[in-house]
């Protein structure tokens, strides 16, 4: 047996999987079969700015009415079945925090500063581990400028560190022209984690119907390369932990994401596509690989193939095909 417990956010974790916040994550039943499962932590389904908003407010029909709530929104959660998503997103923070052992993170997606900052106050006081802010606004404002997109995390980030002790993560995605200088500004934050990268509601089109449809919900396998690249090249760099989001299927690109400095994997994809098992066959994937490799703790072998610590640190600044597009190297083709 190996030790894969590690340390994220400073809560100790049995070991470096941890179930994203998902569909999979957004009741009792499902936190505890998580557990089960064998993951070191969950991060609870997110509630969205507009359902704290709209508590105050006269109902969730006249918030699609006002055309106020975001797409993606729309996509993530089942209006009908909601009588109180406030309430009930506090009962299962405290219910959780109840019946399982397992740390449990709060989230939170967020576009504004505004308003519904101090409810972060109420998921502290129900017993949160952490908390996770989902941040993410498309960028295809044409009136707005880099600073102000990015200023966006800046102020949501102050507000919310100032009002809980417990450690906050922002979760983001891979949409900005200066990646590696915004997150090392944000890692000098309060912040205590960075997740690379969530994964996004995709537009897709219907050539035979001309209709919208939703591209791959789930991600695959080859979704790794870039969170991969970007732990690689953050790891070290950033005052904060890493955790690797988008990609995961297997014990194999745990490994990856950890060799390239990630303190821990948020996976959600393979375990719809393979079920919860997935997380025991990921673990003995993982352990027998450290056997193969002779190490005995994560710690021997987290961020040793970092772009800092590695001897090839172009690898992952490499962007363009040379070798597989040119004649003379067809035969790799
Ligand atoms: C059906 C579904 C629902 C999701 N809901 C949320 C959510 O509420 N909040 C969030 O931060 N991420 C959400 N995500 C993103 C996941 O937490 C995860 O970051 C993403 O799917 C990438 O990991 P994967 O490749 O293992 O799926 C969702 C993903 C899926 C597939």
């Amino acid at each position: 047996m190996k030790n894969l417990t590690v340390k994220y956010m400073g809560l100790a974790l049995k070991n470096p999987i941890v179930a994203a916040s998902s569909g999979l994550t957004s009741s009792l039943k499902g936190i505890k079969a998580l557990e089960d499962s064998g993951v070191g932590a969950v991060v609870i389904k997110s509630l969205f700015e507009e359902e704290i908003i709209m508590e105050t407010q006269d109902s969730m029909n006249r918030m699609q009415a006002t055309g106020f709530i975001y797409p993606e929104t729309m996509e993530y959660f089942d209006f009908d079945e909601i009588e109180d998503p406030v309430a009930n997103y506090i009962k299962l923070i405290s219910d959780a925090k109840r019946e399982v052992n397992i740390p449990v993170i709060a989230s939170i997606n967020c576009v504004t500063a505004h308003k519904w900052p101090d409810f972060a106050k109420r998921i502290q006081e129900a017993g949160a581990d952490a908390l996770e802010l989902n941040i993410f606004a498309l960028p295809s404002d044409f009136n707005r400028t880099a600073e102000e997109n990015e200023k966006l995390y800046f102020d949501i980030i102050e507000r919310v560190t100032s009002l809980v002790s417990i450690p906050v993560a922002v979760k983001i995605s891979h949409y900005n022209a200066s990646l590696a200088s915004f997150l090392k500004r944000l890692s000098e934050t309060p912040i205590k984690s960075i997740v690379l990268f969530n994964r996004f509601y995709n537009p897709d089109i219907d050539i035979n119907t001309l209709s919208f449809t939703a591209g791959n919900v789930l991600s695959s396998p080859s979704d790794l390369s870039m969170p991969l690249r970007w732990i690689a090249i953050m790891s070290e760099r950033v005052s904060c932990d890493l955790a690797a989001s988008t990609g995961i299927h297997d014990g194999n690109a745990v490994a990856k994401v950890l060799l390239a400095g990630a303190s821990v994997v948020h996976v959600a994809s393979t375990l719809y596509r393979n079920g919860l098992s997935r997380v025991g066959e990921m673990l003995k994937d993982l352990e027998t690989w450290m056997d193969s490799m002779e190490y005995t703790t994560i710690d021997d072998f987290k961020g040793k193939m970092s772009q800092a610590k590695t001897f090839n640190p172009a690898a992952y600044e490499r962007v363009q095909f040379m070798k597989y597009f040119n004649p003379h190297y067809s035969s790799n083709l």
